[in-house]
């Protein structure tokens, strides 16, 4: 761990200029610097760093964010990793924090298993490569299996001798202490008798993201049904199976260029592809993706297309899984192969030209896939269908885009002959539902911009999103500037209030809230500084530890106008923003109440309509004087807008 004040001088030290123009070629224009963006393909430059706010932004691709959120994103480094890089640049000597006995403990561990496992590596491919019974059992199975030297070594491949002890016995020799081959998983011990996990299989290495081995499948040799196919690494300090992809290391580059990554079942999937010149390719080893796995391919990609083989059992057990990489928000695609074959047969028996053709032209989205997969199934037998529309409802409904979510209802309506407008009804039910979930105090919850009279519905990007965004920028921009000067009555004395109280007040006050995540944490931590006594900065943000944070501010920044330059430089009288706090803050506090009333009284009426249907006097009563509240609320904010009409 890192102290604060290591992390401040880190910071401070870390000039973004200085620090992108390592990777980017970066030319002055005007305040900014501006260059070929290193996160997406570009031939016209759209990437501008801003030396006085320390934050790059691209507005091609909307990567942004400061310089330790740079390295991070272009090293694929942690934050904290991220930290560490620049200190060694800036010569910056790192104050870890002293470490207990029992962390100390814990990391010579980590490092005496990976020395362990580095150890076994070398020894089972030396032992494949220079070993009598490593070339006549273990090459000679991966020759015919059609993999070649080159792709051999690529992925470290090896092989474990018959031997019960062969490796065991050979790291022992070479100092390996015992605790640790085992604890790696590579050594078994059983009644004080030493045994190699692996003996007598082809060995897959499985690399951390930087390279490093960290664990291992070992696939049998024989074709017996009692022995298992693979037997993989257990679970250690340095191999979380939950956390790893296979390939992950050998394709990120190519994942990058290709701007996609293909996702295959086997360690053999994923090396066939590679020889057939397809790069950009892990494999989730035989079972279903983690939530952590999903976001390590996020870091290099948003798109995410899966390689199924044609068995149809097979698909449905996989439909569930790919629901949790929608709601981290990718884009799934798919890709049907010919039964019977997998990607490893397949591409040995098309080969490269021939795959790489038949990947681009049978790539279809996943959601009509999935429906269309289902309709088949279900036929017109009417129960099937209606746990159909549910099933394909709920994978639409945590799709976080609601643009996205918009268009697959528009396609799934006409695949399922069903009106569109009810299946916008369940999805909006579900959203609501899970969103209640997630924060049981809400009073009252948005809805997504429907309406049951007219037709197609509309879907905006959440209206809210837009003036809690605002909310968030006004105060990490003037959090600390004085806004108005009242006068108190009683002792003659003025008083003045900042952009920051009046805002967090005049919101707190009323007992609203904001519901967006990040800028809800924004908002919670400017009251947090207000209490503090402490002054809202822009650096403050910018520096956030969490990431969501430092990113979503660096973008509100980066839309920023530099006004007020404009109005040095030539003398000539341009209002800026600044001057109009006055106006700007109470506007966008009134828009956003408004808008909160608004999805109060439609709620409200919504469930007035239900009251009514079922008879309930005394619920229509309540609800009744509540729309009269809330209208009445409606007509005071109007007034106070200048009589502007809020809808
Ligand atoms: N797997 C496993 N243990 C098993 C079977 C499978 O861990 N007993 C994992 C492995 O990661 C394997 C993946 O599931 O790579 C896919 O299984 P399968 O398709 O059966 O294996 P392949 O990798 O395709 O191996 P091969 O081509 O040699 O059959
Ligand atoms: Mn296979």
């Amino acid at each position: 761990m890192l102290d604060p004040s290591t992390i401040d001088r880190i910071y401070d030290a870390a000039d973004i200029i200085d620090v992108v123009k390592d990777f980017v070629n970066l030319k002055k224009r005007g305040a900014n610097y501006l260059g070929l963006c290193p996160f997406h393909n570009e031939k016209t430059p759209s990437f501008s760093v801003s030396a006085t706010k320390g934050i790059y932004k691209c507005f091609g691709c909307g990567k942004g964010g400061n310089a330790v959120n740079f390295i991070m994103e272009h090293e694929h480094l942690t934050y904290y990793e991220a930290l560490k890089f620049l200190a060694k640049k800036y010569k910056i000597e790192i104050v870890e924090k002293e470490l207990t006995a029992e962390e100390l403990q814990q990391q010579n561990e980590r490092e005496s298993l990976m020395v362990a496992t580095a150890f076994a590596q070398r020894f089972f491919t030396e032992t494949l490569f220079n070993h009598t019974e490593g070339k006549a059992v273990g090459l000679s199975y991966l020759y015919e299996r059609g993999f070649r030297d080159e792709f051999i070594r690529k992925f470290e491949l090896g092989y474990s001798p018959e031997k019960r002890d062969a490796f065991t016995t050979a790291a022992l020799k070479e100092g390996y202490k015992k605790e640790y081959l085992e604890k790696a998983g590579l050594t078994i011990i059983k009644e004080q008798a030493l045994y190699d996990r692996f003996f007598g299989r082809a060995i897959f290495p499985i690399h951390s993201l930087s390279g490093k081995v960290i664990g291992f499948g070992g696939r049998t040799l024989r074709a017996d049904k009692n022995t298992a196919k693979y037997l993989n690494s257990p679970e250690s300090e340095i191999y979380h199976k939950s956390r790893v992809l296979y390939g992950l290391f050998q394709a990120r580059k190519a994942i990058e260029a290709a701007d996609k990554c293909y996702m295959v079942e086997g360690y053999t999937d994923v090396i066939s592809l590679h020889q057939s010149g397809v790069e950009n390719v892990v494999a989730s080893s035989g079972t279903s993706l983690t939530v952590d796995q999903i976001r390590l391919i996020k870091r290099f990609t948003p798109n995410i297309t899966v390689l199924y083989d044609g068995d149809a059992a097979g698909i449905k057990a996989s439909l569930r899984g790919i629901d949790l990489i929608l709601e981290e928000g990718l884009n799934v695609r798919v890709v049907l192969l010919p039964e019977p074959e997998d990607p490893d047969s397949f591409s040995k028996k098309v080969g490269a030209a021939e795959l790489q053709k038949f990947l681009k032209e049978n790539e279809r989205n996943f959601i009509t896939f999935k429906t269309s997969l289902l309709l088949g199934e279900a036929k017109n037998d009417p129960v099937k269908r209606a746990n159909l529309i549910t099933d394909v409802v709920r994978s639409i409904a945590v799709i976080p885009d609601a643009v996205m979510r918009s268009e697959y209802l528009r396609e799934c309506s006409s695949l399922l002959k069903t009106d569109e407008r009810v299946l916008y009804s369940q999805v909006n039910r579900i959203r609501r539902d899970r969103a209640r979930q997630r924060f049981p105090n809400m009073p009252s919850l948005p809805e997504e911009k429907t309406s049951s009279s007219t037709y197609p519905p509309v879907v905006l990007k959440d209206e809210n999103e837009t003036h809690e965004r605002e909310i968030a920028r006004l105060l990490i921009l003037y959090g600390n500037l004085e806004l108005f000067t009242y006068r108190d009555e009683e002792s003659g004395e003025d008083y003045t209030t900042t952009v920051a109280e009046y805002v967090i007040h005049d919101i707190t006050q009323d007992e609203l809230e904001l519901i967006h995540p990040v800028y809800r944490q924004i908002f919670e931590e400017c009251h947090d500084l207000l209490l503090r006594q402490m002054p809202i900065t822009e650096k403050y943000f910018i520096q956030h530890p969490d990431e969501t944070v430092s990113h979503t501010v660096a973008d509100i920044l980066s839309s920023q106008p530099h006004l007020s330059k404009i109005y040095e430089r030539n003398d000539i009288y341009v209002e800026t923003e600044e001057m109009k706090l006055k106006k700007i803050v109470p506007d966008t506090l009134i828009t956003f109440k408004g808008n909160k009333i608004k999805n109060a009284l439609r709620e409200a009426e919504e469930q007035l309509v239900k009251a009514a249907e079922s008879n309930l006097e005394e619920e229509i009563d309540l609800l009744s004087r509540k729309i009269m509240n809330l209208n009445a609320l409606r007509k005071d904010l109007s007034k106070n807008l200048g009589n502007r009409i809020i809808l």
